[in-house]
């Protein structure tokens, strides 16, 4: 690694420079010394050939050691093919292409924590919509929820009432293209879940979400409050094993809590700073700067070590 006298650059892969998670992340890198820039993904030219691949910003071929993408569900694809040539230049990636991708398709995301027994709701992807009724009986009957796998701040996510209802919604679903889901109903948890950020393998923070009114999803962008929330132990391994099972450094972990336990409802790979840092004052983004920092003191090490005369290597 060229730089290593050098500040180290990192380069915060975000559409909105002025966001405040974007803005957040960028100030910590900066305090403990990277050199930071934020650039639109979308901005991002890449040229591959037989020699590899090189990226460019403005004509000017973009180096750095490490990189943060903060990459929107709107752009997931365009903005991973870019995160994964950045990873082809050996540059530190807080998160990883496929964390990203598995984090942004719930069916997946299910499947994966399911096969490693991290505890999820009870999930059906239905791909007939004659089959919805048999669906929703497996997942416990009605009320209960259909929602698409791809989907974001609430929208798409619906609590039936109904197996009519739920059919009807299964049928929009498929007929535009969209995979739905349908998912046993947490009652016991109507309207809160819990969001665990996790960083480098650790809760750093923690809060309660509570949704505005009648309105069932939680979200922050429905309107939804937060309150700083104390987790329990088993809460807090959930939401670290959740985040391995996907690859993530950076998480944000929602759970439902039902009574048979914490249950993992969904796991973000760009999650907000804002509500999380206001809610706990916990500096989380500067959690997310010292975890970064460690990443690259441990590829210097392993440089330093693959570059020395074998004088003193292998110790212990
Ligand atoms: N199975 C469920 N049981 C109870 N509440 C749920 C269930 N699924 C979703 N919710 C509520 O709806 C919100 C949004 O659902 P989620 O699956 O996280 O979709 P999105 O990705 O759009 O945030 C959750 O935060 C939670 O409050
Ligand atoms: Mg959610």
């Amino acid at each position: 690694m060229a730089a290593q006298f050098m500040e180290p650059r990192l380069v915060v892969l975000s559409r909105g420079p002025e966001l405040y998670s974007t803005r957040r992340l960028a100030t910590e890198a900066e305090k403990i010394g990277w050199a930071v820039r934020i650039i639109d993904p979308l901005t991002l030219t890449i040229v591959v050939g037989e020699k590899g691949g090189r990226i460019f910003h403005g004509g000017w071929p973009v180096e750095c050691e490490a990189i943060l993408p903060r990459i929107g569900y709107s752009i997931t694809r365009r903005g991973v093919a870019i995160v994964r040539q950045f990873e082809q230049t050996g540059a530190i990636v807080l998160n990883s292409s496929y964390g990203i991708v598995r984090s942004r398709d719930k069916l997946m995301a299910c499947q994966m924590m399911a096969e490693r027994r991290v505890p999820v709701p009870i999930t059906a992807h239905v791909g007939a919509w004659e089959d919805t009724g048999r669906a929703v009986s497996r997942v416990g009957g009605t009320p209960c929820v259909v929602k698409s796998t791809e989907g974001t701040h609430g929208s798409g996510v619906f609590l039936v009432r109904s197996e009519q209802q739920a059919r009807q919604l299964v049928y929009q679903m498929l007929e535009r293209g969209m995979r739905p889901l349908v998912q046993e109903y947490i009652e016991e948890s109507h309207g809160q879940d819990i969001r665990a950020f996790v960083v480098g393998g650790e809760v750093v923070a923690s809060m309660r979400r509570k949704a505005h009114g009648n309105e069932f999803r939680s979200n922050f962008h429905l309107g939804g409050s937060v309150n700083e929330v104390k987790l329990t132990q088993r809460q807090r391994e959930i939401a670290v094993q959740a985040a391995e099972t996907l690859g993530l450094d950076l998480a944000g972990v929602d759970m439902l809590e039902s009574v048979r336990g914490p249950l993992v409802l969904e796991v973000n790979s760009s999650p907000g700073l804002e509500g999380i840092e206001g809610a706990t004052s916990v500096n989380v983004a500067g959690k997310v700067a010292k975890h970064l920092n460690a990443r690259f003191e441990a590829v210097q090490e392993e440089y330093a070590l693959s570059h020395s005369d074998g004088l003193d290597t292998e110790s212990g």
